[in-house]
């Protein structure tokens, strides 16, 4: 009985089918390239798949979520890169006493504590042309021009939407006298991972990034740079809103920072599974279907208290393991679990996790099954923390987008640092691109 209602519970969980998500995204997409109302959107980056022999040494800053990692990277061509030089600092940190990510603070502080960061990577003899992967949804004119249309993943930061971000960044460097760094190219850190990635695989044509948030970018045939290539576009997938939410996703999203907006990225991110995961646990307390809470106090009751990583242990559940998740339960409130119930918390993460897997897997099989170069169009590169250390998630991906596939498989690639490897190699592909003519003086 106790059994039967905790699989009903899990079974709204259940994608019935990854074929109706795949046709609902296509539809979405196409809505969003015909500039129809549509939950995705069309943002160009102006760039095109790399060649691979792109070289130099740039400075990379990947402005992610919760920290800023500044790297000097030196490509090598051949798809082979070193990193030479690298920094990171968190955006917020108590007991240093600043939060860079809290209305009251400025874009201006936000780049001026970027500025700082970059002065301690680089040799202050030379000039540079800088990449910034910025992991936000921009409106851009051109490689090096973009403004934030708005945060996401709760960063909320003043005076930063719709400001230059390169106007921004430039202040701050000439505030700090670094007059000889360019920055060139401006990236979504989905791009980023698509251009790391064709770096050294040049069958990339789908980008994603599996990590605190979501988001997924493609190669489109029918959109070209100015160099007039195939283009990569960011869709902002994270904002998906055609995939059937269930009672835990609505009251998720009641209680978010931006109800109605990022649907996708709450059923799918490493920063809101965790946060499913504890309204359904707690609901099954509720219904006394886990064991009570030992205090009105408990851990568990305090909104977003529950990492993702909780998901993956109980998916393991080796030995050590057992020992995180019994922590797990002692910290947040519950007595020891019996076998049965550990069973019944299994089987909660192992249902938000397989959700995640078939949604994300729709959505990428929509983007590979686009354009008439489909032939080459046989790998995702996807960075992040959920595809990184999630076991079997990149797998199961890789599963479902084979199951009924003749000819050659998908392959997902991990691209390790695809954030600042990705904005060096932007940074390069800029310099490559044809210059504008020259001012032609007039003849008098
Ligand atoms: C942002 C995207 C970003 C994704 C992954 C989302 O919240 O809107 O622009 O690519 O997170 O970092």
């Amino acid at each position: 009985m106790k059994y039967a209602k905790v699989r009903e519970i899990c079974d709204t969980f259940n994608v019935k089918s990854i074929k109706t998500i795949t046709e609902a995204f296509t539809d979405e997409l196409e809505k969003a390239l015909q500039n129809q109302s549509s939950s995705l959107k069309i943002l160009p980056s102006y760039l095109t798949s790399p060649s691979g022999q792109e070289q130099g040494d740039y400075i990379a800053v990947d402005f992610g979520g919760t920290n800023v990692r500044v790297m000097l990277i030196s490509l090598l061509g051949n798809g082979r890169y070193a990193v030479v030089k690298k920094i990171s600092r968190p955006l917020a940190d108590a007991a240093q006493g600043y939060d860079l990510t809290a209305p009251s603070a400025t874009g201006g502080e936000l780049f001026a504590f970027v500025a700082e960061l970059v002065e301690n990577v680089l040799n202050t003899k030379r000039d540079y042309s800088l990449g910034l992967t910025f992991s936000y949804p921009m409106r851009q004119d051109a490689i090096d021009k973009a403004a934030l249309i708005e945060w996401t993943k709760e960063l909320k930061t003043g005076a930063t939407v719709g400001m230059d971000i390169k106007s921004m960044l430039s202040q701050a460097l000439q505030g700090r006298g670094l007059h000889r760094i360019n920055p060139v190219a401006i990236i979504n850190d989905t791009i980023a991972a698509f251009m790391a990635g064709a770096y050294s695989h040049s069958n990339v044509c789908v980008g994603s990034i599996c990590g605190t948030g979501h988001n997924t970018c493609y190669r489109e045939a029918s959109l070209h740079t100015g160099a007039g290539l195939p283009m990569i576009i960011n869709i902002e997938a994270g904002n998906f809103s055609l995939a059937p939410g269930n009672l835990y996703d609505q009251l998720l999203d009641r209680s978010s920072f931006d109800p109605g907006k990022q649907r996708f990225e709450k059923m799918v991110s490493g920063k809101y599974m965790g946060e499913l995961f504890r309204l359904l646990v707690l609901d099954m307390a509720d219904q006394s279907l886990l064991p009570a809470m030992r205090t009105a106090e408990a851990g568990i009751l305090r909104p977003f208290a529950v990492g993702a990583e909780i998901l993956n242990w109980l998916n393991v559940d080796g030995p050590v393991e057992k020992v995180y998740i019994d922590n797990w339960l002692n910290k947040h409130g519950f007595p020891p679990f019996q076998d049965q119930d550990r069973a019944i918390l299994t089987m909660a993460a192992n249902a938000i996790l397989n959700r995640a897997i078939r949604l994300i897997a729709a959505s990428f099989q929509a983007l590979l099954n686009r354009g008439t170069d489909k032939q080459s169009r046989l790998a995702v590169a996807v960075d992040g923390s959920v595809f990184e250390k999630i076991a079997g998630f990149s797998s199961k991906i890789e599963m479902l987008l084979n199951r009924t596939r003749t000819g050659p498989a998908i392959a997902l690639i991990h691209t390790v640092s695809g954030s600042n490897i990705g904005a060096a190699v932007a940074a390069a592909q800029k310099a490559t691109l044809p210059k504008p003519p020259p001012f032609l003086k007039p003849i008098l």
